[in-house]
C-alpha cells in the first residue's frame, strides 16, 4: 500500500501559561503506519497528542507556535473547522470512557450528531459494522440494549474504539489505551491496533517499550519537551542513534 505524509510539524511549539511543554518538533508521520511516542511521564507525549486534534484548546492558557499540518493544512490556521477536524481526528482515551448509554447508543450517538444515516436499518448496518471492525460483535451482539457499564475494561475500551470507528475517522489518536487493562485485553487491543492500520493512520501513546516494539512501525522518543529521535521501529530498539533513547 502506498504511504503518505499524513500529519507533519513544523517547529510545533506548545505551551501552558507561557511554560513552553513542546519544543520544536518536527515530525513527518506516514499514513497506514502505526507510529508509537514514548519517552518518561511528563515529557509532553499527552500534549502532543492531544494538539493533533486541538483537544488542548479547551485548556484555558494553552497556546502554540509553529505549524501542525494535517493532509498538508496547518490545523492550527485561523479558518479550521474544529468539528471536521475531530471527526477526522479520532481519539481513544487511557481509561475507557463509554457513555451511560447502551451498548448500541454509545455507537449510534456519533452517527446522530453528523447524520450519517437515512433510516434504521442503515443505523443498525453501521453500529453493527463498526463493532465488527473492533473486534466486539461475536461477544456484545445479543445484549445491545444493555448498558455499556455491563462490560469488562477490555470490551469497554473496544466499544470506545468502536464509537471512535463509526464516524469514519482517517486519523486514530490513543493516548495509553492499555495502560488500565489486564495482559489478555491489552492482547486483544494491541492486535486490533495492527489490523486497524490497514483503514486508519494510527498515532498510539504508551509508556510500555514492549508495546512499542510490539505494535508500532516507527517510534518517536520524546524527552523534556523535544523529541529526541525517531526512526523504524526496528531501527529504535536495535540501534538508537542517540544515547539517551538506548538508556
Ligand atoms: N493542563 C495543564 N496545565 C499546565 N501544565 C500542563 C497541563 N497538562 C500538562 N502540563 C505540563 O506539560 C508537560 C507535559 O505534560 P504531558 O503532555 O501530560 O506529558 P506526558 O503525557 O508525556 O506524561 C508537563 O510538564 C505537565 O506538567
Ligand atoms: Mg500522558
Amino acid at each position: 500500500m502506498e504511504t503518505f505524509t499524513k500529519i507533519e510539524a513544523k517547529n510545533f511549539c506548545a505551551y501552558y501559561n507561557n511554560k513552553i511543554a513542546l519544543k520544536n518538533i518536527n515530525i513527518k508521520i506516514y499514513s497506514n503506519k502505526i507510529t508509537a511516542i514514548i519517552g518518561p511521564s511528563g515529557c509532553g507525549k499527552s500534549t502532543f497528542l492531544r494538539s493533533l486534534n486541538r483537544m488542548n484548546d479547551l485548556i484555558e492558557n494553552f497556546s502554540t507556535s509553529g505549524e501542525l499540518l494535517v493532509d498538508n493544512v496547518n490545523i492550527y490556521a485561523k479558518d479550521t473547522d474544529i468539528i471536521s477536524l475531530r471527526k477526522k481526528v479520532g481519539m481513544v482515551f487511557q481509561k475507557p470512557n463509554p457513555f451511560p448509554k447502551s451498548i448500541f447508543e454509545n455507537i449510534a450517538y456519533g452517527l446522530r450528531i453528523h447524520k450519517m444515516f437515512k433510516n434504521y436499518d442503515e443505523l443498525y448496518m453501521k453500529v453493527e459494522n463498526s463493532l465488527k471492525e473492533a473486534a466486539l460483535w461475536d461477544e456484545v451482539k445479543d445484549d445491545l440494549n444493555k448498558s455499556a457499564f455491563d462490560l469488562s475494561g477490555g470490551q469497554q475500551q473496544r466499544l470506545c474504539i468502536a464509537r471512535a470507528l463509526v464516524i469514519k475517522p482517517e486519523i486514530i489518536l490513543m493516548d495509553e489505551p492499555t495502560a488500565s487493562l489486564d495482559p489478555i485485553s491489552t492482547a486483544k487491543i494491541e492486535e486490533l491496533i495492527r489490523k486497524l492500520k490497514e483503514h486508519y493512520t494510527i498515532v498510539i501513546v504508551t509508556h510500555n517499550m514492549q508495546q512499542a516494539a510490539r505494535v508500532s512501525d516507527y517510534s518517536t522518543f520524546f524527552m523534556q519537551g523535544e523529541m529526541i529521535e525517531y526512526d523504524e521501529t526496528t531501527k529504535i530498539f536495535t540501534a538508537p542513534s542517540n544515547k539517551l533513547t538506548e538508556e
